[in-house]
């Protein structure tokens, strides 16, 4: 194994046996390691030389493509300037410049943001920023939380607790206690090969009211769902389902939370997809495209009436007890300002809708090639499940990832036998078609 990544590395001084990798088969990865050693724009470097389309804008997160000069500079200036100072009790100018220019970016009265450093942080600090805020206001019984099967909201306690996928929770324990799960919004036999949000789904969010009936309202605290369920296999929320969520959580008095950490930043279409949905919830979760990827960051804004809650009590007193040593970090405040400003200048949230539908023809073709049990495409994001192998769950996704890195020279993402194609949103059309070519070919590949 040391010898293959050796010469896949050029180092003598490099071996994969201490790197314990995240969500990835560490066996098969060091059998055949998948190594990136630099990008730009649209594409990755092998250590071998070889120019890899990124059909996955790094991990739903290089929105504006890979190291782009104007994030580049303003990451190393800032590294130069001001490397760190006290997250707590002190805060340095880029932090305030970014909060206001993200809340600027979002719907209604969202405009109180909160940084973390990941999408986890980012759920771990809606959720407990939500239990919080009903106990500042006196209703501290509300303390369930409510999630939804198939969403994914990272890895931290809080996150798996609310999250609804079996193998990020079943190793872990008992998880948060009085954590309840709204049905997922898919089903194959109604919504096969849409376009867009499908028609059928708006009425599982009454399920909500049922869960409401079953323990009070006054034991809820708050509802979390991604407007597009990502990491399960892009499932869109159904048309009109997100409002009747809204509807319900007001007439209970529960807050609404959005993670948007795959939605954040113009993969739909809109900086985020509240606006999209026209639906505004009273927490939002970002992280990923708010850097371009370029340095770790999340957050989480708030709605003006929510934050002001918290605003009572003496004046040196904290308010919130949460936060992190490199919450507002001036690296990832100098990324994400040049990263919004490359949005803005781009104009790639309006690229994203205006591709929408060319990149959904286009994974559409896919549609009638063996094993292809479904379709989904929504702004620049699709999903396409593949019927598993026989007994072996998970193996044909599994070969296609790695066929199209090593036979196409593309990253794709897998869930199981589910592959899921975002590229960066400067992708041009042409990209598009020669991404679902390259999918095409290895679909065929793995039948
Ligand atoms: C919707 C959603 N929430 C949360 C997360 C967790 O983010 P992170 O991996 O930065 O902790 C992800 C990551 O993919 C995500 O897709």
């Amino acid at each position: 194994m040391t010898a293959i990544v050796r010469q896949a590395t050029g180092s003598h001084t490099n071996d994969l046996d201490a790197y314990w990798l995240p969500f990835t088969p560490n066996r098969a990865f060091k059998r055949a390691p998948r190594l990136i050693a630099g990008a730009k724009g649209m594409h990755y470097l092998t250590p071998d030389g070889r120019k890899v389309l990124d059909g996955l804008a790094g991990l739903w997160c290089s929105n504006a493509g890979h190291n782009r000069d104007p994030i580049v500079a303003a990451i190393s200036r800032q590294a130069a300037e001001l490397d760190y100072s006290p997250a707590f009790h002190f805060a340095h100018p880029k932090a305030f410049e970014l909060a206001s220019r993200v809340a600027a970016l979002a719907p209604g009265d969202l405009n109180r943001v909160f940084f973390c450093n990941s999408g986890s942080e980012a759920i771990d600090t809606a959720l407990k920023i939500a239990l919080a805020y009903h106990h500042v206001r006196g209703e501290g019984t509300r303390t369930r939380l409510i999630g939804r099967e198939r969403g994914y909201h990272g890895v931290g306690f809080g996150g798996i607790s609310v999250g609804g996928i079996v193998n990020n929770r079943k190793f872990f324990g008992t998880l948060l206690a009085g954590v309840d799960h709204l049905p997922a919004t898919y089903s194959r036999e109604q919504q096969a090969f849409t376009k867009g949000e499908p028609e059928w789904g708006a009425h599982l969010a009454d399920e909500l009211e049922r869960i409401v009936a079953l323990h009070g309202a006054s034991t809820i605290a708050a509802v979390i769902v991604e407007p597009m369920a990502g990491s399960t296999g892009v499932l869109p929320a159904p048309k009109g389902y997100l409002e009747r969520l809204r509807a319900i959580c007001d007439r209970h008095g529960i807050v609404l939370i959005f993670d948007e950490v795959i939605t954040g930043f113009g993969r739909l279409g809109h900086a985020f997809a509240a606006e999209r949905y026209g639906v505004v919830p009273d927490l939002l979760c970002f992280a990923k495209g708010v850097t371009c990827g370029a340095v770790p960051m999340g957050g989480v804004i708030a709605r003006e009436g929510l934050y002001d809650a918290f605003m009572q009590g003496p004046e040196h007193a904290i308010e919130l007890f949460h936060g992190y040593t490199y919450s507002a970090h001036p690296l990832a405040c100098a990324a994400g300002l040049a990263a919004l400003d490359l949005y803005r200048d781009e104009n790639l949230f309006e690229r994203a809708k205006r591709l929408e539908s060319k990149f959904a023809d286009a994974a559409m073709t896919l549609k009638g090639l063996p094993n292809v049990l479904d379709i989904r495409a929504v702004g620049v994001a699709a999903g396409i499940d593949l019927a598993p192998r026989a007994g072996a769950p998970g193996e044909r996704g599994y070969e296609a990832m790695d066929r199209a890195f090593y036979d196409e020279d593309l990253v794709i993402r897998i869930t199981g036998d589910t592959l899921a194609i975002a590229p960066p949103l400067i992708v041009s059309e042409g990209e598009i078609g020669e991404i679902f070519e390259k999918v095409a070919r290895v679909i065929r590949a793995v039948a």
